[in-house]
C-alpha cells in the first residue's frame, strides 16, 4: 500500500512538470463535455461559442475569452466549469456530463503552460525530437529506448528485467477425446450400447459392417421439428 502511495505521489510530482499534451489530454475533455454545445455543429451551438477551433476558443468575448493562454484565472472556461451556481456551471447539469477534479487540473495546467494548441498529429509535419536525458544511461540500446525510459522514469518506475531469451518449451494441446455427435442422445435403454467405444478413424475393415446393416439411412442433420 505504502509503495502504491509513494509511486502515485512520485508520479504526480513528476507529471506536474511534464507538459500537458493537448491532443491526448485536453481535447478529449473538451470534445466529450463541451463540443455538443460549443462545437462544429451550428444547429446545436450555444452562446455562439466554439471550443473546437483555436480561433473560437481564444477569441475575445464580452466577458473576456474562453481561454486566455497563461492565465487560468482569467479563462472563462475554468470559471464556468468551477461555477457553484447550477444555472451557470458548465457543462450544464441537464447534459449529464461532468468534469472530474483531475480533468479540471489538466485544463488548468494546460492553460498555465500557455495553452499550446497543436493540430492533430496527422496534420503535423513530422519532426525529429531531441532525445531526453535519462538517469539510467545503461539501459537504452537505441534512441527509441531512451524516449521510453524517460517516460518510465518520469512516472517514477523502473523497467522490468530483461526476459529470458531461451524459447519456452512448446506444449501441444492436450489430446481431446473424439466427441460423440451432438445429435446422438441415447435413450436410457440404449445407454449401454451407446457406451461402446467409438469407431476409430480411419475405419478398420470391420467397422462399416454394422453401419451397413442398419435399415434406416444415417441422418446427417437433425429432423425438422414436427408441427
Ligand atoms: C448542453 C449544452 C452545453 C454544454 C454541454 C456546454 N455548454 Fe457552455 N454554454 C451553454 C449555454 C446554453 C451557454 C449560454 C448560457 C450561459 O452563459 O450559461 C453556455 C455558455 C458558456 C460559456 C460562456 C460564454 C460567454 O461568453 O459568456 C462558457 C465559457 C462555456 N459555456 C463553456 C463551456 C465548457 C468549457 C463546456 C464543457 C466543459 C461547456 N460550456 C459545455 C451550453 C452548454
Amino acid at each position: 500500500m505504502r509503495i502504491i502511495v509513494f509511486v502515485t505521489l512520485a508520479a504526480g510530482i513528476a507529471l506536474a512538470e511534464t507538459p500537458v499534451d493537448f491532443q491526448r489530454q485536453v481535447r478529449p475533455i473538451l470534445s466529450d463535455n463541451c463540443f455538443h454545445c460549443h462545437g462544429p455543429d451550428r444547429t446545436t451551438r450555444m452562446a455562439n461559442l466554439r471550443l473546437d477551433t483555436r480561433e473560437g476558443a481564444f477569441a475575445p468575448r464580452k466577458q473576456g475569452a474562453a481561454i486566455v493562454p497563461g492565465q487560468p484565472a482569467a479563462s472563462l472556461i475554468l470559471e464556468r466549469i468551477r461555477h457553484q451556481d447550477p444555472a451557470r456551471v458548465m457543462p450544464p447539469p441537464q447534459s449529464h456530463k461532468k468534469i472530474s477534479a483531475q480533468q479540471q487540473q489538466i485544463l488548468t495546467r494546460w492553460i498555465a503552460q500557455g495553452a499550446p494548441w497543436q493540430e492533430h498529429w496527422a496534420f503535423q509535419q513530422p519532426a525529429k525530437p531531441s532525445l531526453p536525458t535519462v538517469r539510467n544511461t545503461q539501459w537504452p540500446r537505441s534512441p527509441l529506448d531512451q524516449l521510453l525510459l524517460a517516460r518510465i522514469e518520469a512516472a517514477g518506475l523502473t523497467p522490468a528485467p530483461e526476459a529470458d531469451r531461451r524459447p519456452r518449451p512448446h506444449r501441444s494441446p492436450a489430446p481431446t477425446r473424439r466427441r460423440r455427435s451432438l445429435r446422438h442422445r441415447p435413450r436410457p435403454g440404449r445407454l449401454r450400447k451407446a457406451r461402446r467405444p467409438l469407431p476409430r478413424l480411419p475405419p478398420v475393415r470391420r467397422t462399416p459392417r454394422p453401419l451397413l446393416a442398419r435399415r434406416r439411412p444415417l441422418r446427417r442433420h437433425p429432423r425438422p421439428p414436427r408441427r
